[in-house]
């Protein structure tokens, strides 16, 4: 079965993983990998002001063919008048609203989160933003809005992998207690940033046991948690690999559980920052002594 909207506080439906164009695709044209999302089953975009994407999203709604009522566009606000940012993020969309219009970080609005807040009930009740919601809020965050809110925030979405869970345990709790969904980026960490790490043991066990891929593993764990996949990749191939976690069984128990506690095993990420990039400290250690052979036969043949 394929994957089943999930519903928010609000009464409105969502997708339950969505392809994004920030990290990877941040300030780079993403008409191509969008519409290739699109037209392989992606129904749910998730952009943002920040990125400076925003106009190629466009471009590829409107060249998918894709039609406005058939796809989930998520937005967020990242400084400036909200109403007016909304409404350049909605002309470079091309589309006359958005599904869900999020405050991208608490920074964004620390000034005056009551009443950047009262502007965005203001903009879901006008109907340019069907659901409105947070990004990377704590707990004490969320009760500064929740403090003068009439509109409850209908998601949070935040960093959220096997190694982070734990150290989410009262914010999950209290947005689960607020009927606050929790979308989660930056879920493949344990692939991309950590790997070898104790978390690939259960993984991999379950992805045996289901004929699936750790990814797929890692975004059923993810699904299991009701949170809503914010995703991306450039490769078509891998596109089919996330929408078939909808297909796969759901994890058992133990499974969850066995995850849940090898992420809470102290484990050293073993990369290292370079320009940007995530290095892992074995290649650079070969990088370094491969330049070292090379330097010290050179000397040896003066
Ligand atoms: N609200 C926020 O502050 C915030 C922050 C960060 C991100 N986000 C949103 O979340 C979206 C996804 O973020 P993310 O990139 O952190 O998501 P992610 O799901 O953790 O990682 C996606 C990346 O994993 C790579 N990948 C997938 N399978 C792999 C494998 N088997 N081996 C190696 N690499 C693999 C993909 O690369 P390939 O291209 O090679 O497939 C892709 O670039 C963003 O685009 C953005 O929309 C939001």
């Amino acid at each position: 079965m394929p994957f089943s909207d999930l519903t928010l506080n609000d009464g409105h439906k969502i997708p339950q993983i969505a392809f994004g164009t920030g990290s990877a695709l941040y300030e780079k044209d993403a008409a191509d990998a969008v519409e290739q999302a699109l037209n392989n089953g992606f129904d749910h975009i998730d952009t943002a002001q920040v990125y400076h994407n925003e106009e190629s999203v466009g471009a590829a709604l409107r060249d998918s063919g894709v039609s406005r009522s058939e796809v989930f566009i998520t937005t967020k606000y990242g400084g400036g008048n909200i109403r007016e940012e909304l409404e350049k993020s909605l002309t470079k969309l091309g589309v006359t609203y958005v599904d869900l219009y999020l405050i991208h970080f608490p920074a964004s609005v620390e000034k005056d989160f009551a009443g950047s807040w009262e502007e965005f009930e203001k903009i879901k009740k006008d109907g340019l933003a069907k659901s409105i919601g947070v990004s990377n809020f704590t707990v004490d965050h969320l009760k500064k809005i929740l403090e003068t809110a009439n509109i409850v925030p209908a998601v949070n979405q935040i960093r959220y992998n096997p190694y982070n869970h734990a150290e989410h345990a009262s914010l999950l709790r209290f947005a689960a207690e607020k009927g606050i969904i929790i979308e989660a980026y930056g879920s493949l960490a344990p692939i991309t940033k950590k790997p070898g790490g104790p978390v690939d043991v259960p993984v991999a066990q379950a992805a045996a046991r289901l004929g699936a891929t750790p990814a797929q593993v890692i975004f059923s764990w993810v699904k299991a948690k009701g949170a809503v996949i914010v995703t991306t990749t450039s490769k078509k191939e891998r596109l089919q690999e996330y929408l078939g976690v909808g297909d796969l069984p759901p994890l058992t128990q133990e499974e969850i559980e066995a995850i849940d506690a090898a992420g809470l095993v102290p484990w050293h990420n073993k990369t290292v920052n370079l320009c940007g990039l995530d290095v892992p400290r074995s290649v650079l250690l070969t990088v370094i002594l491969f330049l070292f052979v090379i330097a010290s036969s050179r000397l040896r043949c003066y």
